[in-house]
């Protein structure tokens, strides 16, 4: 790992949380996941599920958690299992955690080697009544491949008929949702590991330069501050390409007089930052690029200001909605007749702007979190309005996670990342 490690004590808060909202006489379950193969004996490297990782710190793979508040044995409350490391494992893949090391990241007294769990969740089970899956309930899940833990609930559904079953993933939308202040110190982090990256590529772009020599100026400035990568797959996308929404292939040339759109976070500790900023190639904005990049700034602006404690996320659409519009309309890209013929259900801005303007941000980019119920302070939202026009062969999105407060004024998160046109222009051309 290069992070720092995380201090236990938030993994216990964690467990608390999760242990206070489940039913009586009832197990839960998480699973790490799996590495996933390439071919021949090629892997992806590997991202540990962020549920195990939440309730334990445990970032290693062929690990289980189980959670029994109401065990008999006190000890059995809580217990780790993780893979039994030998000298062979040091040897070829670097060591494992052992016990007691298991014990220090994740403030878990019991800890035993994997190969003990059926025997010792057999002997619990028969103290339980109800068994808690963590299936993937996230709104924009799609997932096709079998899990370790899909595998798990097939198995355990098997093995135990006739226990009761309930689900996890509520509750950790809900309290996975509600930042503690140690996890917005590392998002903290992470965003300015990524203010590091916008600030090298801002005295490296120029006319010429191809979209992935930018990408490799993120990677390069984030691994040297202790992150492994992207905290998701970069937009690094030029002229046209910034109308393609998700343009991943950053292959072209960034040319004289274009925008570049770049939708770049670092990870830091597996937490996500996500930035958009949107600059001109050249250093200079021409007049109608800089009167469409303020229309975005005065909306992410005034969004951000609506994400206070109470505010429904379906609201805060239909408001932001409002404000894009007015800016349509003063930019000469809707008139009235297009506003008052407008579909309700598809609204006439989203012509130019058809993605959503907030998402939850946290150990997942687009992370768990309520969006039925009123926003609570410690939640943290992205805020990202664009204006795309193929016409005028731009795209102009911006991007700041923001953290809602008790107090009601919301707090930037990457309140340090140059937005405006004046000092992105001072940058780029001294
Ligand atoms: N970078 C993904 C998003 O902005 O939601
Ligand atoms: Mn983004
Ligand atoms: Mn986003």
């Amino acid at each position: 790992m290069k992070y720092e490690q995380i201090n236990s004590e938030l993994f216990k808060k964690n467990r608390k949380k999760f242990m206070a909202e489940m039913k009586p006489k009832s197990i839960a379950i998480f699973n790490s996941n799996d590495i996933y193969p390439i071919s021949a004996d090629s892997t992806m490297p590997f991202q540990q599920h962020r549920d195990i990782l939440y309730l334990s710190g445990v970032d290693q793979e062929e690990s289980i958690l189980l959670l029994f508040p109401d065990a008999i044995d006190k000890k059995s409350r809580e217990i780790l299992f993780v893979r039994e490391t030998n000298d062979h494992i040091a040897v070829w893949e670097g060591a494992k955690l052992d016990k007691n090391q298991a014990t220090a990241v994740s403030g878990i007294e019991s800890v035993y080697w994997l190969t003990d769990f059926d025997k010792i969740f057999f002997g619990l089970m028969t103290e339980a009544e109800c068994i808690y899956f963590n299936t993937n309930e996230h709104y924009r899940q799609s997932v096709e491949t079998q899990t370790r833990e899909d595998r798990f609930i097939l198995k355990c559904k098997n093995d135990f008929p006739a226990h009761r079953v309930a689900k996890s993933n509520p509750i950790l939308q809900q309290i996975r949702g509600v930042k503690e202040i140690e996890e917005i110190k590392l998002i903290q982090y992470a965003c300015d590991i990524t203010e590091k990256g916008f600030r090298r590529v801002l005295k490296f772009i120029k006319p010429g330069i191809w979209e992935y020599e930018l990408e490799a100026e993120y990677l390069h400035e984030f691994i040297r501050n202790r992150s492994k990568g992207f905290a998701y797959t970069p937009i690094i996308a030029s002229g046209n390409n910034a109308n393609v929404l998700h343009y991943i292939e950053n292959n072209n040339q960034c040319k004289d007089g274009d925008l570049i759109l770049m939708d770049v976070g670092a990870e830091y500790a597996n937490y996500s930052s996500d930035m958009t900023r949107t600059i001109p190639v050249n250093g200079k904005f021409t007049k109608r690029q800089r009167q469409v990049y303020e229309a975005v700034l005065r909306v992410k602006n005034d969004a951000t200001n609506m994400l206070v404690p109470g505010t429904l996320w379906a609201d805060y659409h239909i408001e932001v909605g409002k404000l894009m519009t007015s800016e349509l309309i003063g930019l000469g890209l809707l008139d009235k007749a297009d506003v008052q013929n407008e579909d309700k259900d598809w609204p006439a801005y989203k012509k130019y702007f058809m993605h959503g303007t907030s998402h939850h941000m946290g150990l997942d980019t687009h992370d768990y979190g309520e969006l039925k119920t009123p926003m609570k302070p410690n939640m943290v939202f992205t805020v990202e309005p664009g204006i795309y026009i193929p016409d005028e062969k731009m795209g102009i999105r911006l991007e700041d996670d923001v953290v809602i407060t008790e107090e009601g004024t919301p707090f930037n998160l990457m309140r340090n990342i140059p937005i405006e046109v004046e000092e992105i222009e001072d940058l780029m051309n001294t």
